[in-house]
Parts: structure tokens; sequence; C-alpha cells
């Protein structure tokens, strides 16, 4: 049987990465933390093996060391270390690689609300990511609305991800992944002009968070079954 393809987690030492390389080991996915740190990403690693039990496979890297043993790439920094990672990792990136997105333009980024959004020129955060990345990569905008808090436990998330790309192999590979975190169902949510919705509603979350205490996640209801991966 063919090893399964290799994911590299960018900015994996904080907790959304590390949540997702949590349930995608646990799902048999051969996972690279990256870090600006190889040894912070190694020792990342060591936590997600002795979360996820035996034989799962997480290794951790320096981000360009990462980007280069994988062409399925997760990035998950904060928005304002984005666009200057990128543009440092622009050369590591192969091409033909798959770049998903997680990263949402909070205002908090420059000191204001994590409930609010700032406005980015190209529209969303992961529109930021296509223009700094060589053409040959597809960005994929996904992951935005899971919260790290479920995906760093054991439950079943009660959740869907939506899932924008202007290619769409790179989207249905994506949401193959979403897939595979218990509880999941990806939807094609159309190009990545839509990540600018999906970040925004990530702000609306995390105010009903801190309103309502507690971890809320995102369902859509009434689309034809063939419309959930
Ligand atoms: N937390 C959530 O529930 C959640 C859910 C969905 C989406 N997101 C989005 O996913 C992204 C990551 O969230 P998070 O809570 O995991 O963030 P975080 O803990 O603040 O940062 C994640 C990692 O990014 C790296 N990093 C931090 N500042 C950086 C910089 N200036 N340049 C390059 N790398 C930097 C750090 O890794 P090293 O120091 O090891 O390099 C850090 O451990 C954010 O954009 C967030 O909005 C978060």
């Amino acid at each position: 049987m063919a090893a399964p393809p290799t994911i590299a987690i960018l900015g994996g030492t904080g907790p959304a990465g590390m949540g997702l390389a949590l349930r995608w080991a646990r799902a048999g996915e051969n996972i690279i933390i990256g870090s600006r740190d190889a040894r912070r990403a190694q020792e990342a690693a060591e936590k997600i093996r002795s979360k996820a039990g035996d034989g799962a496979q997480v290794s951790g890297m320096e981000n360009s060391a990462a980007c280069a043993a994988a062409d399925l790439l997760v990035l998950t920094v904060p928005f304002e270390g984005q666009a200057a990672l990128l543009k440092q990792l622009k050369p590591a990136i192969r091409p033909g690689s798959v770049l998903i997105d997680a990263t949402v333009a909070l205002a908090a980024s420059v000191g204001g609300r994590a409930s609010r959004t700032l406005g980015v020129w190209q529209g969303s955060a992961a529109q930021q990511a296509a223009e700094l990345v060589h053409q040959g990569v597809s960005v994929v905008a996904a992951f935005h609305n899971l919260s790290a808090e479920l995906l760093n436990g054991d439950e079943y998330l009660d959740c869907d991800v939506i899932v924008c790309s202007d290619d769409s192999k790179a989207s249905e590979r994506t949401r193959l992944l979403a897939a595979k975190i218990p509880g999941v169902r990806a939807i094609d949510g159309g190009k990545l002009e839509n990540a600018r919705i999906l970040e925004q509603i990530t702000a609306l979350l995390i105010g009903l968070n801190i309103r309502h205490k507690g971890h809320g996640g995102m369902r859509i209801t009434g689309l034809p079954p063939e419309a959930y991966q």
C-alpha cells in the first residue's frame, strides 16, 4: 500500500496547528509540524505523538524544511506573521503544492478585538496568501471555523468545514482531508474570494464564544446529501 502523502503544518506549534495535526495523525496521516525553530517543532511533534497514540507519524522541522518535504501545506500562523512568513518560504514551496490557509485577519493582530476582523486589501488573508506564492501553488481557504480547543480534545466535532479555492482539485483534496476529522463534514464553498466570508464567520464565532462561554462551530443544513463530503 502506498504511504499517505505528507502534510506539513506551518506554524504548527500553536493550538490550531497542533489540533489539526492531532486529528490527522489519529486518522493515519503522515504529519510534519513546521516552526520557525526546529527544536520547538520537534517538541510539539513529540506532544502530538504521545496524545495520538501508537503508530502516529508526526515529526518536527523548521518551516522551510517542512515545505521542501511535502506538497500539502497547511498555514496556521497569526495574521501579523502571515505575509512575512510566506515571502520567506516562497523559494522552499514546491511547484504544484497545495497551500491550505486557515489564517484569520483578526483585529487582535493590531491590538483590537478578536471578535472583529481587519480589512485586507486583497479581500481576505487567503487571497493575500495567493498573491504571495508562486503561480503554480494552489491556495485553498479552510478550517477557519473549527475551534482549536475542540480539535485538541478527544470528542467528535459537531462542525462543518467550508472549503474555498479557485482550483477544484485542490479543493477536493482539502475536503477529503477535512472529512478525516471525526464529526466534520466538508462542503465545497466555491471560489477563493469567498474566504472573506469564512474569515468573518470566525470573528462572529469568537464573539459568540465570549458571550455564551462555549466553543461554537457551524453546521450548514438543507443541501443535498452529495454536497457533504
Ligand atoms: N485558535 C483557533 O481556535 C483557530 C481556529 C481557526 C483558525 N485559527 C487561525 O489559525 C491561525 C493560528 O491560530 P493559533 O491560535 O494556533 O495561533 P498562534 O498560537 O498565535 O500561532 C501559531 C504559531 O504561529 C507561529 N507564529 C507566531 N507568530 C508568528 C510570526 N510573526 N511569524 C511566523 N510565525 C509565527 C508560532 O510558531 P513558532 O513560534 O513555533 O514558529 C505559533 O506557535 C490564526 O491565523 C488564527 O486566526 C485559529
